[in-house]
């Protein structure tokens, strides 16, 4: 009789949600556009040959190339004001600086914001400065006292030898006494060595313990990074990158926008939100967060439960609801399915995760100026054999806040974890970005 009933519950939710995605489907059908040119430019590998860009390793970024090559489609507009409510490393900021367009973004991690800030800083530092600053730690480094770090945090216990994190703790000490732009520079130069000295891997969605890992010792990484950076100034000088415009990322919440730091309301916003798709940023960039922007364990919890609700730890009221009809029926379907979930959680994510992006699109469209461009970089996903159009159902969502849908790119097609494959067959799931104009 159970059987019967879940079957029931299941074969009803399925035949219904199916009808919401195949109108969602049809309707969008004429504006989807396959761009396999823009299949590399929706990830972070096409910037790693690109100076500064590469300096540290943000792999949920977008390429340098996609947002120069939006900005050069709309030169024609006079001046751009760009705005990237999820500016991560700071891609869009940087590109648009560069091209003399100004911008300014948010992010909730502090990490992202740091990073951001620093490398738009390199622009405008002179070769010669980074090295100078490596020059005078160096000889004291080893006699310095260890800087505090979040030493509570499960993950600092174990991810490194212990005459490691000492002497990892020491150049932290030596770095915050530095004058500015260096300690800035060398605070990343700093972060991007916490993997390499670890026994950490950021590998997919989560951050990996590798015991098996050979690991450098921090001298002879930071070594290495100063080079790179060096390096990097001279190469960005001779490909004439310069700061053209000013631009800035702050901290902040896409859900509940801060007052804008420019008078002038954004006219282009290229952005790329967290994917629904279990990835725990304050996870996957925990050491960073230990070393330098958290006291202790209980601040990353609380950073963990304020970043957009993309994963598996976040909590959600029961009077909270989805607006989109397609979003609840999938949750329905998938709560039936509960057991087989591998995380009986996701229902919960995908309901958090729409709830708040439905926020952001109607602070983006209180923010932006009337006839603003939305460039969104938006990954579909597939949970228990089930399509989520994400990228429909953000656009039918941001119809109904004063959006209308131009046109979608589809930049490329990705495969499915390897254990989703041998149950449902290779249906690959569509990663897109979906270019709105604010009508009203
Ligand atoms: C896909 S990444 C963006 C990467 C960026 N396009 C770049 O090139 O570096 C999504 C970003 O959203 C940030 N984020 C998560 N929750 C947020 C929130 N509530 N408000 C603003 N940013 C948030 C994450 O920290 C992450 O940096």
């Amino acid at each position: 009789m159970e059987q019967l009933s879940l079957w029931e519950a299941e074969h009803l939710g399925v035949v219904f949600a199916r009808t919401h995605r195949e109108q969602l489907e049809r309707k969008y059908q004429s504006i989807l556009q396959e761009r396999p040119d823009l299949a590399e430019k929706v990830s972070y590998r096409a910037n790693k040959g690109l100076p500064l860009l590469r300096l540290y390793r943000y792999k949920e970024a977008f390429a340098y190339t996609l947002v120069t090559d939006i900005l050069q489609a709309h030169a024609n507009r006079g001046t751009l004001n760009v705005f990237d409510p999820f500016s991560g490393m700071g891609t869009t900021l940087f590109a648009s600086s560069i091209l003399g367009m100004p911008a300014w973004g948010i992010d909730r991690l502090p990490v992202g914001v740091f990073v951001a800030n620093t490398i738009l800083e390199m622009l405008e530092i002179e070769p010669g400065t980074i090295v100078d600053a490596y020059q005078r730690l160096v000889p004291v480094v080893a006699s310095l006292p260890e800087a505090s770090v979040a030493e509570d945090v499960a993950i600092m216990k174990i991810a490194f030898e212990p005459q490691v994190l000492r002497r990892l703790r020491q150049w932290k000490s030596g770095i915050l006494g530095l004058p500015s732009p260096q300690r800035e520079v060398m605070t990343l130069l700093f972060l991007s060595i916490l993997e390499p000295c670890s026994y950490t891997s950021k590998d997919g969605q989560f951050l990996r313990l590798r015991r098996d890992k050979t690991i450098i010792f921090p001298d002879a990484a930071i070594a290495e990074r100063v080079l790179a950076a060096e390096r990097d100034l001279a190469m960005s000088r001779s490909l004439g990158w310069r700061r053209r415009a000013p631009a800035l990322a702050l901290l902040g919440d896409a859900r509940a926008l801060p007052n804008p730091p420019v008078p002038e309301k954004p006219n282009l916003v290229i952005t790329s939100p967290p994917y629904v798709n279990r990835y725990d940023y304050t996870r996957s960039y925990s050491l960073e967060l230990c070393f330098f922007f958290v006291d202790n364990f209980e601040q990353l919890k609380q950073l963990r439960h304020s970043v957009l609700r993309s994963h598996i730890e976040v909590k959600v009221d029961p009077s909270e609801q989805p607006s989109h009809p397609a979003v609840s029926e999938l949750t329905q379907i998938l709560r039936a399915r509960r057991e087989q979930l591998n995380n009986p959680r996701i229902p919960d994510m995908i309901t958090g995760y729409f709830v708040d992006m439905e926020q952001v699109i109607r602070e983006l469209g209180r923010l932006c100026a009337e006839d603003t461009l939305v460039y969104m970089v938006v990954d579909n996903v597939r949970f228990e054999g089930e399509l989520l159009p994400v990228d429909l159902i953000l656009c039918d969502i941001a119809e109904a806040h004063g959006f209308q849908t131009e046109t979608i790119w589809v930049a490329r097609y990705k495969g499915n974890s390897s254990q989703q494959m041998g149950r449902y067959g290779r249906v690959p799931v569509r990663e897109s970005v979906v270019v709105w104009r604010k009508v009203r």
